[in-house]
Formats: C-alpha cells, structure tokens, sequence
C-alpha cells in the first residue's frame, strides 16, 4: 500500500472511531439530551488538550455471533487533557457502542488509564453512561469490573478520582464510582442501584419507579450517594472543572493557590449582629461562610444531603480549604447519623488531599432519641470524631455560638489538635444548654417548692446564674481551650492568618499499617 493510502486508511479508521455505534445511535442520545461520550471530554477539558488513547481497540468476544459485531474503541473513549492548564486522565462510556456496557477489552481501557494516572499522580475523571456488565461476555465482564474496582482502591487517598453519572449505572457497576471521592449525577437520564425496579418488585413486590429508586434526586438527598447534582451535563462538566481547581493533582502536591484580588482586610460588619440575641434563633451559615470566603466563592458538595451541616470549598488569600460547618439554619444545626457521616468523609478526603480545614461551629448537640440511637448514631458520631482527631492537615475552628458537650469535643476541638481555636464573643461553650443544665442540677429542689410561681423564678434564677458561668467563650479560654476571642467581622482576616501560619505545619501519626475507622 503507498504511503499515501496508509495514511488514509489511518484518518478513515478515526473518523468511523469517532463514529462510535453510528449515527442513528448517535442522533438516539442526543434525542435523550444526552451528549456523546467525545462531546463531554471535549467540554470538561482545555481547548483542543485530548489526546486519545486506544482508539482502534475491539472486542475478543466470539458468543452470540459478537465476532461480526465490532466497533472501534469498544464502548469507551480514554485519554489525557488539561483542566486550566494542569493533567487529568479521562474514561468516557459511549452509549452508543453495545450500550456502554463494559467488555473485558472497555475494562482494559480504562484500567490503562488509571495505572498511568497513578504512576504520574493525575487525577482520574470518569464519565459512567452504560447498560451494565456486557451480557455476551459473561465473567470476563465481571473480571473487568473487579479489576476496575481494585485499582479505584488503590488510588484512593493518593490520586483525587471524580465520578459523573450521565446515564445508567446499575448493579456492580455503581461500586467504582462508590469508591471514588466524588460523584456527580443529572437532575435527567442518570440513575444509580445495585437491583432495578423489575428485581425489586419481583423479590420484595415493591413497585418503584426508575428515578424514586435510584435518581439524581434521592442519591442527593436521600442516600448521600451523590455530592453533586446538576441540572445537566454542560453544568456538570463546568463543576468538576471548578472541583478540580481545588484538588491538588496528588497527595505529594499541595492543591493550586489561584492569585486572590479580594483583600484579605476585609471586614465584614454583618457578621457583628448576625447571631440573633435570641439564642433559640436560627441564622443562615451560608451567610458568615460567603462572608469569608475570597470573592463570597464556595463551592459546596452534597448540598442537598444531611443539611444541618454544611461542607465545602473556599479559597482564603487564594488557598483551597474545605469548610465543615453546622448550619442553624437546619434542624438548629444539630448533629445526627447522616451529617456526622457526610462530614467524616469530607475531613478525611480534605486530609488525604492536603486541604486545610475550617471548622465553623454552632451546634446544639447530637440529635437525641431512639431513632438516631437504632441507626447507629454512636458509630456515625464517631467517624466525625476519629477524622478530625486523625487529620494533619492544618485546622482552624470558630465556634459562632453554641458548642455542647460530646458535639463540642467532636467539631474539632482543642484536644482534637485543633491548631487554632478561635471563638465569637457570643460562644457557648459548655456540658450542656442551661435549660437541661437546670433540669439535671435542680430538679429535686424545683420538685419541692409549692407553687408554680415559685418554680418558675427559681429556674429563672438559676439558668441566669448557669448562663453568666458558663454561656459565654471566656471560660474555655482561661483554659486555653479557646486561643482567642475574636470579633466576628474580623473572622476573615484572622482565619487568614491563621492558616498562612500553618502552612508549614508537620504532624505525623504514628506508623501503622492503616487505622481501623469505625465504618
Ligand atoms: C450488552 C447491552 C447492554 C448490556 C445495553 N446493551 N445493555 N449490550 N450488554 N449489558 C445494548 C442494547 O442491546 C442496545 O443495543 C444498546 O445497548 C442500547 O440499549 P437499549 O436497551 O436500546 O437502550 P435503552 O432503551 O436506553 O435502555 C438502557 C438500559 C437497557 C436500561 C440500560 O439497555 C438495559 O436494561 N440494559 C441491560 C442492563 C443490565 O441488566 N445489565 C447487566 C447488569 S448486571 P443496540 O444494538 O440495539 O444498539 C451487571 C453486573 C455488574 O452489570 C457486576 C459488576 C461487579
């Protein structure tokens, strides 16, 4: 063959790769709202930065007269590219070929790209859009999965994995993205469950539909499979970008500092009055966090799950640092199963990930009754302790308001190594609330007295003389518990140079061969 028909044999192999299951499949997925697989790559990455890789690989599989059947790159499309410059290695199911299902040739694609991801510590993007195990393969598919699995775990904690679900993704398969440190569905066309609505109603005769077992909406809400969700893809695409600007590219890097224009002077005067007089009041954490944080910019994840506590990222004098705060605004900010949970993962994936962590604390305490005690809430509280006291990373806290007992020690308190701990002048810092202090201390001698009237002043009494003791920052601060009292509107500056001090910080745990967690 000259020379000349070589090369074009090469561009008409590209150009029916490209083509992944066809036209017509193609036109049935844009149909659906859904973008192919090399459109999505093309609008997560820099401008023209793809280089795919193994576009010419087929299947092996001979069953069912698969051996006609072949489509160039097999159901995924893999590669590099830049995010604002820097490298991520990139799987994107394609639909379009044998539905996205994985073959034990897709498996090997994708698996390439995480072991070179990992021997040049890159983070890996993966975009999930498939019917499942390819059926005609049989355990080969399924051996596929497992070794996709087992590299998900290796990576984790040592290069920053990000899942989008921009379709099915059900049975075995939800599990990579299980293990990946953050997943992203759409509001439309994504779905994640180990079993679907036909199994169900066949073992259990549950009748669910497709999107109250397993949509975007549940998994965001409901279970806390999924951090994000979004509108549709071109969002989503555009979060994981910004996601990704607050990721270091491993766990040997620090992550990006961006040049800040935002004065790290500024005070915030709002913040003075924003705590109600009225400690039973609520105000909104999001409000003191936009105050802060550079340009008001943050970034939060699984904000639609657990939200009596919030976690996310900011920039502070342009360095990335995940927040963890309660939010009165929510079931007063208390803590239960699901917010200790999902505040867990966040501080050990901020600390895996070199990100500093601000605590912002007002918390009434964990959330009392059987309920919470069934589900586990001693496990769950102390995941959320066992993170904080684990992690290394720099960690500064300001407790707002109120700060109780066992919530008090588990929002990264002072003996948790926490490096600064600052307080607001209308911190309460204590074993309890005074109107459960006075119950437990006084109850007895409220029982005597003979009159309501009499009871009634007598508590009053004593909650005013528990409050003066105790309502108040100062108490833990002679104990340097509390490393200062600062003004709220003031918060900014003083977490900012808080955090610059730290950035040296060197603490190790001792060596071990991993901690045993309460899971
Ligand atoms: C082979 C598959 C496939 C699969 C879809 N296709 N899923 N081929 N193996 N698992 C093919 C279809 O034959 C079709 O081919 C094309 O992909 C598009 O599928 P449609 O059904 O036309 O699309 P749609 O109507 O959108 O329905 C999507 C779907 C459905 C809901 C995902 O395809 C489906 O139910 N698929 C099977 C799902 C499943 O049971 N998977 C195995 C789960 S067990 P043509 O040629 O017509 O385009 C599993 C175990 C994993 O995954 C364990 C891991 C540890």
């Amino acid at each position: 063959m000259a020379s000349q028909d070589k090369i074009k044999k090469l561009i008409d192999l590209r150009t029916e790769a490209k083509l992944g299951g066809g036209e017509k499949r193609i036109e049935k997925q844009h149909a659906q709202g859904k973008m192919t697989a090399r459109e999505r790559i093309e609008k997560l990455l820099d401008d023209g930065s793809f280089e795919e890789l193994d576009m010419f690989v087929t299947h092996r599989c001979t069953n069912f007269g698969m051996d006609k059947t072949k489509f160039l790159g097999d159901g995924v499309v893999t590669g590099h590219g830049t995010i604002d410059g820097r490298t991520v290695y990139v799987f994107a199911q394609d639909f379009t070929v044998f539905g996205g299902s994985l073959s034990e040739t897709l498996g090997l694609k994708i698996c390439k790209i995480m072991d070179i991801a990992m021997k040049v510590g890159a983070p890996v993007i993966g975009i999930n859009d498939s019917g499942g195990a390819r059926i005609q393969e049989g355990v080969n598919a399924l051996a596929g999965y497992a070794e996709i699995f087992q590299r998900n775990i290796e990576a984790s904690g040592v290069i920053p994995q990000i899942s989008a679900i921009f379709g099915p993704c059900a049975g075995g398969a939800v599990y990579s993205p299980a293990l990946t440190d953050f997943v992203m569905m759409t509001e439309e066309n994504s779905y994640m469950f180990l079993t679907g609505p036909k199994v169900v109603k066949t073992v259990t005769g549950e009748d669910i539909t497709v999107a109250d077992l397993g949509g975007a909406d549940i998994h965001a809400s409901k279970s806390g499979v999924s951090h994000f969700k979004v509108e549709d893809e071109e969002e989503g695409l555009l979060m994981i970008r910004k996601l990704i600007s607050y990721l270091p590219q491993n766990n040997m890097e620090e992550p990006p500092v961006l040049p800040c224009d935002d004065s790290i002077e500024r005070m915030e005067d709002r913040l003075n009055s924003i705590v109600p007089e009225n400690p039973n009041l609520p105000y909104d954490m999001h409000e003191v966090i936009d105050a802060i944080a550079d340009e008001g910019e943050f970034l939060e994840v699984h904000r639609n799950f657990a939200k009596n506590i919030i976690v996310g990222f900011m920039r502070l004098n342009g360095q990335s640092i995940g927040v963890v705060a309660n939010q009165p605004n929510y079931l007063a900010g208390v803590l239960d199963c699901d917010a200790s949970r999902k505040a867990a993962r966040f501080v050990r994936m901020c600390d895996g990930f070199n990100i500093p962590i601000l605590t912002l604390v007002d918390v009434p305490g964990f959330l009392p009754g059987s309920g919470q005690e069934y589900a586990g809430i001693i496990a769950h509280g102390a995941k959320l302790l066992f993170a904080f006291g684990e992690a290394t990373v720099p960690k500064v806290t300001v407790t707002l308001r109120k700060s109780y007992g066992g919530a008090h020690i588990v929002m990264s308190c002072k003996q948790l190594r926490g490096d600064f701990n600052y307080a607001w002048p209308q911190a309460e810092i204590a074993v309890m609330g005074a109107a459960g202090a006075i119950e437990v201390l006084e109850g007895r001698e409220v029982a005597s007295l003979a009159t309501e009237e009499e009871k009634a002043a007598y508590v009053q009494k004593k909650t005013e003389e528990y409050q003066d003791a105790f309502a108040n920052p100062y108490n833990a601060a002679s104990y340097g518990y509390i490393d200062d009292v600062i003004e709220p509107r003031n918060t900014r500056f003083r977490v900012i140079r808080a955090f610059q001090s730290l950035q040296t910080k060197k603490v190790v745990n001792p060596p071990k061969k991993h901690s045993n967690i309460p899971l």
